[in-house]
Order: C-alpha cells, then sequence, then structure tokens
C-alpha cells in the first residue's frame, strides 16, 4: 500500500486542471468563482483548439492574472488525453495537488474545498453524485439512466466499490499520478474516468468519495457522444474479463 504523508490542508500547491472545447462563455464566470473561493490555487486550462475562441480567451485571462495557466493542442483529442497533458505539465511543475473540474459550471468551485479537506485522509477524492447527500440537477432522464447503468457496469465489471467512478471532479494527491503508468493510459472519452479510478484502487490508493450536487450546463452543450459510450463499453468490459481470468489463473494456481 503507498502511503502518502498526510499533511496540513489543503497539500499545496493546488492545480486545478480544466479541460475546454468550445468553452467561451462558461470560461470566465467559471474561474471567476474558482478565485472567489480560493484565491491561492492555480488553474490550468487546457484547450484542444476549439473553434468559437476558448482558447484565445484563456490566453487573455493568463496574461492578466497569474494563477491562470493555459496549454494549446491542436485537435479535439478527447478529455482523457486533454487531462494526460494537464498532468504531465503539472507534475513537472512541481503541484502536490492536482484537481480535474468541468467548465461548464457542472462542478461547483464552492464545494471544492472539501474536496481538498477530505484529501487528508485520501489519495483520491471524488465528488459523487451518487453517495448520499449528492445529487444530479437538471439531467434528462436518459443521461441520468446512462450515467447510473455506466456506474453499475463498470461496479460489476470491474469490482470496484466507488459509487461515482465517471465522475468528473476529483482531487489527487501527486503520488498518485506520479505511480501510474500514464503513457499507458489510452482512454480518449469520460471512460477515461473510470481507467484513472480503477488504477489507483488497484495500485493500493485510498479513494474517499465527498457528496457534491452536479448541475446540468446552462450554456453550451456536451461532448458525450455515442462514441465515447461505445469507447467505455468496450473498455470496462475488456479490463472485466482480463480481471476475471487473473482471478481464475489464480485459482488454479498458475
Ligand atoms: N480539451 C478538451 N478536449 N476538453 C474536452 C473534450 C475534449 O475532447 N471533451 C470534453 N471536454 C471538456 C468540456 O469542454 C468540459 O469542460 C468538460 O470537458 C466536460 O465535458 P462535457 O461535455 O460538459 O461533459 P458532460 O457534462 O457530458 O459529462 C460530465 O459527466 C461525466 C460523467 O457522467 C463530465 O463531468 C465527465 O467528466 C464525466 O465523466
Ligand atoms: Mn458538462
Amino acid at each position: 500500500m503507498a502511503q502518502a504523508p498526510r499533511g496540513a490542508q489543503p497539500i499545496e500547491p493546488v492545480l486545478v486542471v480544466i479541460p475546454t472545447y468550445n468553452e467561451r462563455e462558461n470560461l470566465g464566470p467559471i474561474l471567476r468563482r474558482l478565485h472567489e473561493t480560493l484565491p491561492e490555487v492555480h488553474a490550468l486550462v487546457v484547450d484542444d483548439g476549439s473553434p468559437d475562441g476558448t482558447g484565445e480567451l484563456a490566453d487573455e485571462l493568463a496574461a492578466a492574472d497569474e494563477r491562470v495557466h493555459v496549454m494549446h493542442r491542436t485537435e479535439k483529442a478527447g478529455l482523457g488525453a486533454a487531462y494526460i497533458a494537464g498532468f504531465r505539465w503539472a507534475l513537472a511543475k512541481g503541484y502536490a495537488t492536482l484537481v480535474e473540474m468541468d467548465a461548464d459550471g457542472s462542478h461547483a468551485p464552492e464545494d471544492l474545498p472539501r474536496l481538498l479537506d477530505a484529501l487528508g485522509d485520501a489519495d483520491l477524492v471524488v465528488g459523487s453524485r451518487y453517495v448520499p447527500g449528492g445529487s444530479v440537477v437538471n439531467w434528462p432522464k436518459r443521461r441520468e439512466i446512462l450515467s447510473r447503468g455506466g456506474n453499475l457496469y463498470s461496479r460489476i465489471a470491474l469490482g470496484v466499490r466507488v459509487n461515482d467512478i465517471t465522475a468528473g471532479f476529483r482531487a489527487y494527491r501527486r503520488e498518485v499520478l506520479e505511480k501510474l503508468a500514464l503513457d499507458e493510459v489510452a482512454s480518449h472519452g469520460y471512460c477515461f474516468q473510470i481507467d484513472l479510478t480503477w488504477r489507483t484502487v488497484d495500485a493500493g490508493f485510498s479513494v474517499v468519495e465527498v457528496p457534491i450536487t452536479f448541475t446540468e450546463r446552462e450554456i453550451g452543450e456536451s461532448k458525450m457522444s455515442g462514441s465515447i459510450v461505445r469507447e467505455a463499453v468496450i473498455r470496462v468490459g475488456h479490463w472485466g474479463l482480463r480481471r476475471r481470468w487473473e482471478q481464475l489463473r489464480g485459482l488454479l494456481g498458475r
């Protein structure tokens, strides 16, 4: 079991990685709310060349505020690839806590202090919709069914006891991301979240879920798509089968 040192809270410095694709109207407000809540934290906007000019806006915001950083990527390569690139940057810069947060306001920056507090007793804190006190506001029924179904499927396949395994509002201790083989993470879409959760648990790190309210965006569009769902179903099924196979080999003693 890898044990990270338990220090005073929050474990600083903190970097909030915010992936963006066409979030021009959302970016200013979310950064403002973040810094009103936690003036000390830094933010890294990872933009995949958004056609709506989110990247240019991020540059303007970064020029005016030393706590804001920007990474420009050339094409839309998925949430997972954006986060991996952001994490590598953060590790190289020496941040101690790495946060994942959406740009669209679904994750309330006002909830972040509770996530960071919980990191005192965990290696990964997941902002969870599916523990007592957690909730989802304004989601269409089919989206909720998809999310709950995805969680159930993942739990059965992987045997991981996390209620909101696809959650996108999280805080990692840097030690976790240093230890995981990030170059082996091939997940592009939202199954990236499942992928990292399962690697974190598998590596012996501790996970705590903190209830959050997820509020569906008011501006812009979700990037959820059929191919993102298909990727998750196939990859999670594959990991699950591999896990069962390894268990079976263990039982047979070979
Ligand atoms: N750079 C980059 N590249 N950013 C992206 C990409 C991409 O290919 N795809 C999505 N994003 C950004 C969006 O701009 C937003 O800031 C964030 O990632 C989340 O994307 P949404 O499209 O708003 O996600 P969602 O609301 O449908 O899904 C949310 O719930 C899922 C679980 O049910 C997110 O929190 C997911 O992370 C989460 O897995
Ligand atoms: Mn969203």
